[in-house]
């Protein structure tokens, strides 16, 4: 038996990283998965390895910082599974720069997709999960959500994901749905090649109690437990996987 089995779950950013990790691994425990991005080639690849490995997935194109691209890929879920019980708010950017380098332009593009976004991913679910009875919302931040870093515009971001996650979980606790929010440390994916490279790994290393940089599969193995029925008693928490460099 799958730990997601009958669940019908949308996952945004979910081409490559930590989305695509989501994707594959919540098809693996028997859910039925939307998964959007604006990297559609990427995408489509993920949907039909999934769909050839006895999973169920479908790709949507899904810019995140669009009302309308949020309310089709709710629809794509709910016109092919009949329902929507999870949504994973995954898709974001990052910018490494302080407050006197980072431009007005940089600043909206960031919160636009990593604030705004989980935003209106919230918005346009709840209504769904209300008419299936609940559900279970997953936003990811980051340990930059959780204290101050050198990417300022990233982590003001990040920040206002997490209070975002618990207003949600005050507001629609009483309805059945759940919010949480996800605080991953350093993660091996295409965001932080350039963190990772030789000097840069050591660093982070040297910062991490226990030594190791994370997969993106460490990551969603956490996110797997907050959206299935395993959690039915968590909402509005943070769940920090970053290896203790917050400790
Ligand atoms: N990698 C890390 O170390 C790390 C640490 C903490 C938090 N995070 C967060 O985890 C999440 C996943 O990141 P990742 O590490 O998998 O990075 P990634 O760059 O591999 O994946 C990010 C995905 O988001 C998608 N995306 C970007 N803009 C989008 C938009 N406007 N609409 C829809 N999709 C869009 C990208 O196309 C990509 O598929 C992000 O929110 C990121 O901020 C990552």
């Amino acid at each position: 038996m799958g730990r997601l089995d009958g669940k019908v779950a949308l996952i945004s950013g979910g081409s490559k990283g930590q989305g695509a990790a989501e994707a594959r691994l919540f098809a693996s425990e028997g859910a039925k998965v939307v998964l959007g991005d604006i990297l559609d080639d990427e995408g489509k690849k993920v949907e039909a390895e999934i769909n050839e490995t006895g999973g169920d997935a479908r790709y949507v194109h899904l810019d995140v910082t669009s009302e309308e691209q949020w309310d089709a890929a709710v629809s794509e879920a709910v016109d092919s599974y009949g329902k929507l019980d999870i949504l994973v708010n995954n898709a974001g950017v990052l910018l490494r720069k302080g407050v006197e380098e980072t431009s007005v332009e940089e600043w909206d593009r960031i919160q636009d997709i990593n604030s705004k976004g989980v935003f209106l991913g919230v918005k346009a679910a709840i209504p769904v999960m209300r008419e299936a009875g609940g559900g279970s919302i997953v936003n990811i931040s980051s340990i930059a959500g959780l204290k101050g870093s050198t990417s300022t515009a990233y982590s003001s971001s990040k920040g206002l994901v997490r209070l975002l996650t618990k207003s949600t979980a005050v507001q629609y606790g009483p309805e059945g749905i759940r919010c949480n929010s996800v605080h991953p440390g350093i993660i091996e994916t295409d965001m932080t090649e350039e963190m990772l490279d030789a000097p840069g790994r050591e660093h982070w290393l040297g910062r991490t109690p226990l030594r190791m940089i994370a997969t993106a599969q460490d990551v969603a193995l956490g996110v797997l437990y907050l959206a299935s029925d395993e959690s039915r008693y968590v909402t509005g928490s943070e769940l920090v996987i970053d290896g203790g460099i917050t400790a």
